[in-house]
């Protein structure tokens, strides 16, 4: 597995922080994306099921695998406890609804301040981020080897991107492809069309008016956050119970496609 330091230079800010469970809840100020850093597993299944929504336990009840099932239960109570631990109120009383191509929000009572949310998952690493400042989306992904990495940059990325990606060396193009990648996701994601709304695939996707920030949360993986508003002061968090291998500090990467 590529290891991102390594191949592009040491860190350049490490700002992460623990919080002990439920208690002293950081607050978010104006102009903060919070990105909560979590790894997955069953080891609190039970009480995290008990979190859930009737919808929610009936497509955990839905997965073949129980990796799987054991993951989105574990991602769902903990984005439930997040929200709440912001919002102080009980995780199991947030109430989620859906744009038109799948992006979730948070149903919330008008006097209370508006919270948006994104999350993405890569095997066992859920990152959550949270702002009050608009709309945003965040996508990981674990840097792997992909055969068919030019068809896929022929649909998704820019010609640009696509020009720089093919001057890489080897070494290089690996993680290039994936910080082109989360960043295409993370913008679909900010907008809400996904994969199957309107502007997905170039050159429909929207980057004009969104700022991104590409990060390396763990090694060997990494992870964009696309703003629909100026760059915004980000905050690593990380969930307690993350294994010591992987509790490093996330870094900031500079633009390597341009
Ligand atoms: C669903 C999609 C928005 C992201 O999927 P993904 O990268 O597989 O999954 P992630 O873990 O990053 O994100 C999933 C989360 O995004 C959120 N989400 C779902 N639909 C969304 C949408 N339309 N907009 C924003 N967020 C969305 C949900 O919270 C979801 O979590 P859940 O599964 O627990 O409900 C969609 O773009 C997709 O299917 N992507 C496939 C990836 C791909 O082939 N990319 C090609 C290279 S550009």
């Amino acid at each position: 597995m590529n290891t991102p330091e390594t191949e592009l230079g040491p860190p350049r800010k490490c700002a992460d922080r623990r919080m002990t469970n439920g208690r002293s809840w950081p607050c978010l100020h104006p102009g903060e994306v919070h990105i909560w850093k979590a790894f997955l597993d069953g080891s609190t299944y039970e009480r995290d099921r008990a979190l859930l929504s009737a919808e929610e336990a009936d497509r955990a009840a839905r997965y073949h695998f129980a990796q799987g099932r054991m993951r989105f239960v574990a991602g769902r109570a903990l984005l439930r406890t997040i929200l709440g631990g912001y919002l102080d109120r009980p995780p199991a009383e947030l109430a989620f609804s859906h744009g038109p191509y799948g992006k979730p929000w948070l149903v919330q009572d008008e006097q209370e301040e508006r919270l948006h949310f994104n999350v993405s998952h890569a095997g066992p690493v859920a990152l959550f981020a949270v702002t009050k400042e608009g709309e945003l989306g965040i996508d990981i992904e674990r840097i792997r080897e992909i055969h068919d990495w030019a068809a896929i940059a022929n649909g998704c990325f820019s010609p640009q991107e696509r020009t720089h990606l093919r001057r890489l060396p080897d070494s290089r193009r690996r993680p290039a492809f994936f910080q082109a990648w989360t960043r295409r996701e993370a913008l679909l994601k900010a907008s809400g069309d996904g994969l199957t709304g309107e502007s997905a695939g170039w050159p429909h996707a929207p980057d004009a008016g969104y700022s991104v920030q590409s990060l390396v949360p763990v090694p060997g993986y990494l992870a964009t956050l696309a703003c629909a508003f100026p760059a915004p002061r980000t905050v690593f968090l990380t969930w307690l119970g993350a294994p010591a291998s992987t509790a490093s500090a996330t870094v900031e990467l500079p633009n390597m496609l341009s």
